[in-house]
């Protein structure tokens, strides 16, 4: 492979999103290959892949059944009109999803990202109850520290303070559960932990402040991911379940991060044993080989749209590339590869000893609280004092140039989603790497 030979002045036009361009184009961090746990340098050196890219790439990089998939329908079909036109393989997908999907989540709605697919589905949520003749249900719930994408509607029910600021009013009507994390009372727990249950009946204080008949939905990560990886404390998703059930509320989980297996099963609700009556899910659905996203809605949800004239377009809303061929023809193969090689399962059984591994970090340098989930886990970093967000940049940077070495880092949070393919050895490779990290940046 050709060396790194870029200068400033090339870099200068991309915007790069969510980066701190300056910072970013004097020294740029590039990558121009990979293949299965690893990411190639321009210059060809190998990057240990600790994120799977963003939570995204499961089953490892550029698998070749994925690769031969995309190739092939690329040559057959490279479009179809996603509206009032369809093609075979977006069918097959849809079928296949509805029996992962858990209950009756038998309708799979496509978008590309899933910023879209939580804006499909807070306007399915609204449609859904103007069907209904309840059309005051306008209102959503979401959390702090939730992040649902970058659409007005996602940062509206986020709870990222720096993803809303910038942008003004967004969405009207929307209110906000308490994050469920308190480090006073959970530091350095594996998996969900003890404390945290009741403050899913904050829910039903909003529902008194509000009024149900005004409230179109709740929507949360089963597991918060891009602020840090919050696992959701024991019983409190079974309250939030039984409460939006009570009052006639439709609960979003979305599981942009938690869905094909990251949690050890294909969608977080099976893990928790909770059906919600939407799922949006994206990334791993291609293996992030080809953008593709979605929501699955419950049959119920699907019939109350199906009235009216047969002519009619029961729903006003879709993507150009809703279901593109690629995407499809991807998912199917990705889909494939989970069930073949039993990833979710492997998953499951990988993650008493990722857990062990990454908790085993605790002691080294600034290392403020570990929490871990399935194949999740966040690292709290003490900010250098005054400079909060310092640290983390460094460790990006050192991880980059000096350890070959990628994590994602969320201010002073390092999140370390290895792909689904991981052996023992492989998640201990992760840990020593972040080890010689935290003493590099102390
Ligand atoms: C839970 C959740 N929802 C939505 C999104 C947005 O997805 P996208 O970046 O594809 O728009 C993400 C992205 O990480 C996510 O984690």
């Amino acid at each position: 492979m050709a060396p790194l030979d870029m200068k400033p002045n090339e870099l200068e036009p991309y915007w790069v999103p969510f980066t701190a361009n300056r910072a970013f184009k004097k020294r740029p961090r590039l990558f121009a290959g990979a293949k299965d746990r690893h990411y190639l340098k321009p210059d060809g050196t190998k990057v240990l892949d600790a994120t799977s890219g963003l939570f995204c790439v499961n089953a490892g990089h550029c698998r070749e059944p994925i690769v031969k998939a995309i190739q092939d329908m690329a040559a057959r079909l490279d479009y179809a009109p996603a509206f009032q036109y369809g093609h075979p393989k977006v069918f097959e997908l849809a079928s296949r999803l509805a029996l992962l999907a858990p209950g009756d989540l038998d309708y799979a709605f496509f978008s590309n990202s899933g910023s879209e697919a939580v804006d499909t589905a807070l306007k399915i949520a609204l449609a859904y109850h103007k069907a209904r003749g309840e059309g005051a249900r306008t209102r959503f719930i979401g959390r702090e520290r939730g992040y649902h994408g970058i659409g007005f509607g996602g940062i509206s029910v986020g709870g990222i303070v720096a993803n809303r600021k910038q942008f003004g009013n967004m969405l009207t009507g929307v209110d906000h559960l308490s994050t469920t994390y308190d480090r006073s009372k959970q530091a350095f727990t594996k998996g969900e932990p003890e404390w945290g249950a009741h403050l899913a009946d904050e829910l039903t204080r909003l529902i008194a402040l509000h009024d149900a008949s005004t409230i179109a939905a709740v929507i949360v990560e089963p597991v918060a991911g891009s602020t840090g990886i919050l696992p959701p404390p024991k019983g409190y998703l079974e309250k939030l379940r039984k409460i939006t059930a009570d009052h006639g509320i439709l609960l979003i989980f979305d599981e942009v991060i938690t869905g094909f297996g990251r949690l050890g099963s294909c969608f977080a609700s099976e893990r928790y044993g909770i059906t919600p009556d939407m799922i949006t899910f994206a990334k791993g659905v291609t293996n992030a080989a080809v953008p593709m996203a979605g929501v699955m809605a419950s049959k119920g949800i699907y019939d109350t749209f199906m009235t009216g004239a047969e002519h009619m377009i029961e729903l006003f809303h879709g993507y150009t590339y809703s279901g593109h061929p690629l995407a499809a023809a991807a998912g199917l193969a990705t889909l494939d590869i989970y069930k073949d090689e039993g990833l979710f399962e492997r998953s499951r059984k990988l993650e008493p000893a990722f857990a062990d591994a990454m908790m085993s970090l605790k002691g080294e340098p600034n290392v403020a609280d570990i929490r871990t989930v399935g194949l999740l886990a966040g690292i709290d970093l003490e900010p250098i004092a005054g400079k909060p967000g310092l640290r983390g940049y460094e460790a990006t940077e050192r991880m980059y140039h000096d350890f070959n070495l990628y994590v994602r880092v969320a201010m002073d949070t390092l999140i370390v989603a290895p792909p689904l393919v991981s052996t023992e050895s492989d998640v201990g490779e992760i840990r020593d790497g972040i080890a010689k990290v935290l003493k590099a940046v102390a």
